[in-house]
C-alpha cells in the first residue's frame, strides 16, 4: 500500500498572516487587469520577459505578482520553461473573452470601493460607510460627480452582469406579451437577455442619463422594442409595466431608501398582476461561504447597502405594499423573489 504524505494544516499564525495578506491577491490581480497581461497571452505561452517587454513592465517585478497568482490559479507558471499560461481564470482576464471579467476586476478593486475598505473598522464602529468622508459625496452622486470614476463603473458593472444575465433570463417564465421596465438597468445587459428570450415583450431602461448613452440594446432583433428612460427611482418609475426588474439594486440602500424606491414602483405598478422582480445575493444562513457574504461587505463598506435573506426581502416588500412570491434560484449567484400585486 501506497501513503502519500500528510501536508499539515497551517498554523494559526500562517493562516491569520495569510488573510490578512490577502489584499496583495486583489492588488496583483488588478496589476494583471490593467496591464492587459491575459490579452498578451492568448496566442499561447510566454516568458515574464516577453510579457513585461509587450506591457511595458518589469519582468522581475511582473514575474513576482504573476507567481502570487499562480497559486490561486489565476495564470500558471511552467517551472521547466519559465512560460506563462492562462488558466480558465486567466483566460476571463482577456478583454475579448465571452463575459470578460476584466472591467469587472478593475471596477471591484478600484479607488471607490478599495479606500473605503481599508477603513473597516470605522464604518463597523460608526454604523455607516466612511465613504462620504474620503470622498466627499454619496457613492452614485460620486460617481456622477468624477466622470471617470463613472466609466471605471459602468464598464465594470456591465461587465459584471454579462455572465450573469442570461441565467437570470432563462430562469423566469415572462410574460408572452406586455411590458418590462428594467429599473437601475445599468447598461441594459438583462433586459436585452430578456427580450432576445422573449420575442413578444417590449422594454424600457431606466437609469440616469449618463449611464444610458452607453447602452447595449441596440441590436437588429431587438429593433422598435425597447427605450431609454432617463429619471430617479427614488422619485418615480414609468408606470403600467407587467414586470418590474431591480437587479443588484436593492443591496445598494439600507431599508429605508429600499422602501422609497419600492413604493416608488408600487405607484408605478398599475396593471393588475403586475410583477415586481428583486433579484440579488439571498444569503444562506450558517458559516457556510457563499459570493454574497462578500459582498454584503462591500456594500457596507462603500453604500451603506446590505444584501439580505428571504425574510428581509419579504418584510421591504411587504412593507412596500407588495404580496412576497416565490424565490426562484438561478444559474447565476443571484436570485429572483417576487413581489406581486395582491
Ligand atoms: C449596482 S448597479 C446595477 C446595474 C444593473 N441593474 C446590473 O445589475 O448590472 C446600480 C444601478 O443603479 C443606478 N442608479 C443609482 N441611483 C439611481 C437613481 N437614483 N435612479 C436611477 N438609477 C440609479 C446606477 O446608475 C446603476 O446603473
Amino acid at each position: 500500500m501506497t501513503t502519500t504524505p500528510h501536508s499539515p494544516s497551517p498554523s494559526p499564525a500562517v493562516q491569520l498572516t495569510e488573510h490578512a495578506l490577502a489584499y496583495l491577491h486583489s492588488a496583483a490581480l488588478r496589476a494583471a487587469a490593467l496591464l492587459g497581461v491575459a490579452d498578451h497571452l492568448a496566442d499561447g505561452p510566454r516568458t515574464a520577459e516577453e510579457l513585461a517587454a509587450a506591457t511595458g513592465a518589469d519582468a522581475g517585478h511582473l514575474r513576482r505578482a504573476l507567481r502570487l497568482l499562480a497559486t490561486r490559479e489565476v495564470f500558471r507558471e511552467d517551472t521547466a520553461t519559465g512560460a506563462f499560461h492562462l488558466t480558465p481564470a486567466a483566460d476571463a482576464l482577456r478583454s475579448d473573452a465571452p463575459s470578460s471579467l476584466r472591467d469587472a476586476v478593475v471596477m471591484l478593486t478600484d479607488d471607490p470601493f478599495w479606500r473605503p475598505a481599508g477603513r473597516l473598522a470605522d464604518t463597523v464602529r460608526a454604523g455607516r460607510t466612511v465613504f462620504d468622508d474620503i470622498f466627499g459625496a454619496p457613492y452614485f452622486a460620486h460617481l456622477e460627480r468624477v466622470p471617470e470614476a463613472g466609466t471605471v463603473f459602468d464598464t465594470g458593472m456591465a461587465g459584471l452582469a454579462e455572465s450573469e444575465n442570461d441565467p437570470i433570463a432563462a430562469a423566469y417564465e415572462f410574460p408572452a406579451t406586455g411590458t418590462v421596465v428594467d429599473v437601475g438597468g445599468g447598461r441594459g445587459g438583462l433586459l436585452r437577455q430578456v427580450l432576445l428570450r422573449n420575442p413578444g415583450l417590449t422594454g424600457i431602461l431606466y437609469d440616469q442619463e449618463p449611464v444610458l448613452r452607453h447602452h447595449t440594446l441596440d441590436l437588429p432583433d431587438l429593433t422598435g422594442r425597447w427605450q431609454t428612460a432617463p429619471g430617479d427611482f427614488f422619485t418615480a418609475v414609468p408606470p403600467g409595466a407587467d414586470i418590474y426588474l431591480l437587479k443588484r439594486i436593492l443591496h445598494d440602500w439600507n431599508d429605508a431608501d429600499c422602501l422609497r424606491i419600492l413604493r416608488a414602483c408600487r405607484t408605478a405598478m398599475t396593471r393588475p398582476g403586475s410583477r415586481l422582480l428583486a433579484i440579488d445575493a439571498v444569503l444562506p444562513q450558517g458559516n457556510s461561504p457563499h459570493p454574497g457574504k462578500t459582498m454584503d461587505v462591500l456594500m457596507m463598506t462603500s453604500l451603506n447597502g446590505r444584501e439580505r435573506d428571504e425574510p428581509a426581502f419579504h418584510h421591504l416588500l411587504t412593507e412596500a405594499g407588495l404580496k412576497p412570491g416565490r424565490t426562484l434560484p438561478t444559474e447565476s449567484t443571484l436570485s429572483i423573489v417576487e413581489g406581486v400585486v395582491g
